[in-house]
């Protein structure tokens, strides 16, 4: 079978963008990562692109006049580059519900928390300072909401008694880089599915969890 071809959006480090890169290389998969578009310029999600030989735009927000012209901007460059699956990974722009009703089913995105726990910023402080004893990672079909759409997979990390924001960020960070190349093959390979606005996992209703 053709591989989907996959657009990562960054506006980071690009660990998670590397992560889908490494498990693509070493696995007979559904996938192949073809782009890397980011809005800001200057990131190190840029050097992982070169030196994986993936080409890439940079479409910053700051050269459009309004929102709904950077996402014209960025949904052009996402046909220009063959996306049929598009994959947020650290991408910090809210995307409104023009541009990401036409990507339904086929945009998927990563969160650092345990949705529907601590949408949003700041994940691991407002974990800890809840005094909550786990923590995590979650990925999930993108829709208009902010981190709201129907949920693929979750992986669970302790939270232990003296953790500052940084220990948890690295522990979630690790689960992070096996649970996303995990979910985005489930959906590129058609057995996780968004249907209804609910996330089915080979034809009925539930969560992948590593
Ligand atoms: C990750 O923690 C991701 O969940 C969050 O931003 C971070 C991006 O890290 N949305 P990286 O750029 O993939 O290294």
């Amino acid at each position: 079978m053709q591989k989907k071809r996959v657009i990562v959006l960054a506006s980071g480090s690009g660990s998670n963008f590397q992560a889908l890169i490494d498990y693509a290389k070493n696995n007979d998969i559904s996938y192949e990562i073809c782009g890397l578009i980011v809005n800001i310029p200057d990131i190190y999600a840029i050097e992982r692109a070169k030196l994986a030989n993936i080409p890439f735009k940079i479409i910053s927000h700051k050269s459009y006049e309004s929102r709904a012209d950077f996402e014209i901007a960025l949904h052009d460059a996402l046909i220009e580059m063959g996306a049929q699956i598009v994959v947020c990974a650290g991408f910090m722009r809210i995307l409104g519900a023009d541009f990401v009703d036409n990507w339904d089913g086929k945009m998927i995105n990563i969160h650092p928390s345990l949705l529907p726990k601590y949408k949003g910023l700041h994940t691991h402080k407002r974990a800890i300072e809840a005094g909550d004893k786990e923590g995590g990672c979650t990925v999930h079909f993108v829709n208009s909401g902010v981190d709201e759409g129907a949920i693929i997979g979750q992986a669970q990390v302790p939270i232990f008694e003296n953790d500052n924001e940084q220990d948890l960020a690295k522990r979630v960070l690790e689960k992070e880089h096996k649970l996303f190349p995990f979910c985005l093959e489930m959906v590129a390979s058609n057995q996780a599915k968004l249907e209804n606005g609910k996330c089915l996992i080979d034809g009925s209703e539930k969560i992948i969890s590593l």
